[in-house]
């Protein structure tokens, strides 16, 4: 990690390397994963003004400029990861050879934090490579292998990984002339040139991200407009640019939500259990996938239902996941570990079983009952249900500390988080075999208590529910989905219901209306009686064609001045309601559930750090109003009392 105590330390030894001369220097990193991950990003946290941070930066870039004047070639040999100011570091030096190996990772991924590079990374780019794979590089903020990277220009040489040392010193002795962009790189970085490079980047940002939420990009590609990283002062305005950068509440959100994904990581700990084999009954939608997604994570998985014909379908499924997502022989390896399993006989070898038969607890907890004896002394049995309280399903069984929920979102591959539903009375070891496995799969595991709608159901359906009487008044689907995406979510409330499906918004909806004495919009039934189901169908409250929903375009109809709060503030209600009943532990964990499973606006931070950022009192204001103006349903729930007073910046 570059910090600020690792920069000050380097910039001792560079000191004393210039005064010494030697033939030339090889920078290594000792770890074993990799060459530098980056800065430290936990210390952005700590700089209150753009002065401190220009500060910061500054001192980091006269580090890197010592490097590169030094008084003898320097090789930067890297293995394994050298991402953003690591990659920066290496770029300062005279060369710069990789280890090849699949490990090998170089990138500049400081745009996902609201940022760009600041060690001198978007000159130095665009001086080695070339403007356009510089914007690429950049922009993106998506790291390159080996063979990219050789391809581009970062690397001088791509050796195996036994010889990295060897050849960096060959290099240095060899000392051949330095690399610079191609020339027709050079030829676009001119003055003449550059508007017009510049404005085809600056449209395909706009396509994406607009610059109000997302300034990052937009500064790199003005930066390089600007100054075509010509000159000592393209450096002084790379130090000025992300200075500002890093104090806008956009790159303070994402960096906190880099550092909740952090904590989601290593939730229940370091893993003292191994999960090798995996038995998953049910071989629907989600059994099915959920197989898969094990097998690809390098499980051995034995996948069980009612006949060989019910599992067929999910085996086919398996196989174009692993074709999309793996190698060859790799993929041929991971559909031999999945196998159908029609006796159930493969739960009594595995170290996890996962029930995802069909939503009905007599038919779930007969299950078990046969389950239960064949089960492997500490194996975890976790259940997928979405709406029945893991008590109610772990009462026949003799054991019922055992059972959690793991409760994965539709679609497995796609979705990130995955619920840990602990019942009453799941027991701590079940809980952390859950958080470790679902980490093991490389997703992000959400802990919370077995309550209607668990987390993410339950503050993700006031927002649809809203979106759809807003609808049955006459506003038009497209306005409400333009004010969904207009404040940042992926997609508007209305396409969203389709995407999930209308049933399962009514399934869940009905769910979360019972249990807390509410209404579930009129038009949703009415679409699911007339078998309108959303995308899967054909139609829902749009028609889709070829996977996209057939709009009416409203560009020139004004979005209610109310529609944006209307649809939010429920969010924000419920999530309030779920940390008062304790539900969910903490609201930075609320943040993450929102962001990782349902895409919140992660520039936001979340919905409680929306709601704190706008203030407490605001937002019951606000709630107050609507709830005047549109009905019981946006009362403020007696939880924010406790959080009033308390809009400090989390974490
Ligand atoms: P599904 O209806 O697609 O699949 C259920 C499968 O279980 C069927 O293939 C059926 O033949 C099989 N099955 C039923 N009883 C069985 C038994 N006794 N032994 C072996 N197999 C049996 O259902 P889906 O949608 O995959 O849902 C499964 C579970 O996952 C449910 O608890 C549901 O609430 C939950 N869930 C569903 C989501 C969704 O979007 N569909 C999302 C998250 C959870």
């Amino acid at each position: 990690m570059l910090s600020a105590a690792v920069l000050g330390e380097l910039a001792v030894e560079l000191a004393r390397i210039a005064a010494a001369k030697p033939v030339g220097v090889v920078l290594r990193s000792g770890k074993r994963n990799g060459f530098v991950a980056g800065a430290d990003i936990k210390e952005f946290l700590d700089l209150r003004t753009p002065e401190e941070a220009y500060a910061l930066i500054r001192a980091g870039q006269e580090v890197l400029d010592r490097l590169e004047n030094l008084p003898c070639p320097s090789v930067a040999a890297i293995h394994g990861f050298a991402l953003g100011g690591g990659l920066e570091l290496a770029l300062a030096a005279t060369y710069r050879i990789g280890a090849d190996d699949a490990g090998l990772s170089l990138g500049l991924p400081e745009v996902q934090l609201g940022i760009h590079p600041g060690f001198g990374g978007t000159v130095r780019t665009v001086r080695l490579i070339g403007v356009r794979p510089a914007l690429e590089l950049m922009l993106k903020g998506k790291p390159v292998k080996g063979a990219r990277a050789l391809e581009v220009g970062l690397l001088d040489r791509l050796v195996p990984a036994a010889e990295l040392e060897a050849a960096a010193k060959r290099l240095l002795l060899e000392a051949p002339p330095k690399k610079s962009a191609p020339f027709v790189e050079k030829l676009l970085n001119l003055k003449a040139m550059r508007p017009f490079i510049a404005r085809q980047a600056a449209a395909a940002l706009a396509g994406k991200v607009p610059r109000e939420h997302y300034p990052a990009p937009y500064a790199i590609v003005d930066l390089w407009l600007k100054h075509g990283a010509v000159g000592a002062e393209s450096f002084e305005a790379e130090a000025r640019s992300i200075a500002a950068l890093m104090c806008t509440p956009t790159s303070r959100n994402l960096v906190r939500v880099f550092l909740l994904q952090t904590r989601l990581k290593g939730l229940g700990g370091r893993p003292d259990a191994e999960f090798r084999h995996v038995h998953v009954i049910g071989a629907g939608v989600m059994g099915g996938d959920i197989a898969a997604w094990c097998a690809l994570s390098g499980m051995t998985v034995t996948l069980q239902d009612r006949s060989a014909e019910l599992i067929a379908p999910a085996l086919a499924r398996a196989k174009g996941l692993f074709a999309k997502r793996l190698p060859e022989p790799e993929a041929a390896a991971a559909a031999a570990r999945l196998s159908a399993n029609v006796s159930g006989d493969g739960a009594s070898s595995a170290d996890v079983v996962i029930e995802a038969i069909v939503e009905d607890a007599d038919a779930k907890r007969a299950l078990y009952a046969q389950l239960e004896p064949k089960l492997k002394p500490g194996a975890l049995l976790a259940t997928n249900t979405s709406s029945i309280p893991i008590e109610v399903l772990a009462q026949p069984l003799r054991e019922p500390g055992r059972l959690v929920g793991i409760h994965f979102f539709n679609p497995v591959s796609q979705m990130q988080l995955v619920e840990i539903v602990q019942g009453a009375g799941s027991n701590t070891e079940s809980l952390r075999k859950g958080l470790w496995f679902t980490r093991r799969l490389g997703k992000l595991p959400l802990p919370c208590k077995s309550a209607p709608g668990f987390v993410v159901n339950r503050i993700l359906m006031p927002y649809l529910n809203e979106a759809l009487f807003a609808l049955s008044e006459g506003i038009p689907a497209d306005l409400i989905d333009r004010a969904g995406t207009r404040f940042g979510m992926p997609v508007g409330p209305i396409e969203l219901a389709d995407v999930v499906g209308l049933d399962v918004a009514l399934h869940v909806g009905g769910v979360l209306a019972e249990a807390f004495d509410r209404r579930v919009p009129q038009i949703l039934a009415q679409r699911v009686g007339e078998k309108k189901l959303g995308r899967k169908s054909g139609e829902g409250f749009y028609v889709w064609r070829d996977g996209k929903p057939l709009r009416t375009a409203t560009d020139h109809a004004q979005i209610p001045a109310d529609l944006e709060d209307r649809l939010i503030l429920p969010m924000l209600n419920e999530a309030v309601a779920a940390l008062r009943e304790g539900v969910i532990e903490d609201a930075d964990l609320v943040d993450a559930g929102a962001i990782f499973a349902t895409g919140f606006a992660p520039f936001r931070g979340g919905p409680m750090q929306y709601a704190k950022s706008r203030g407490i009192s605001a937002i019951i204001a606000s709630l107050e109003q609507l709830s005047t103006r549109y009905g019981e349903r946006f009362r403020p729930d007696a939880g924010w009392s406790r959080l009033d007073g308390g809009d400090r910046a989390p974490l």
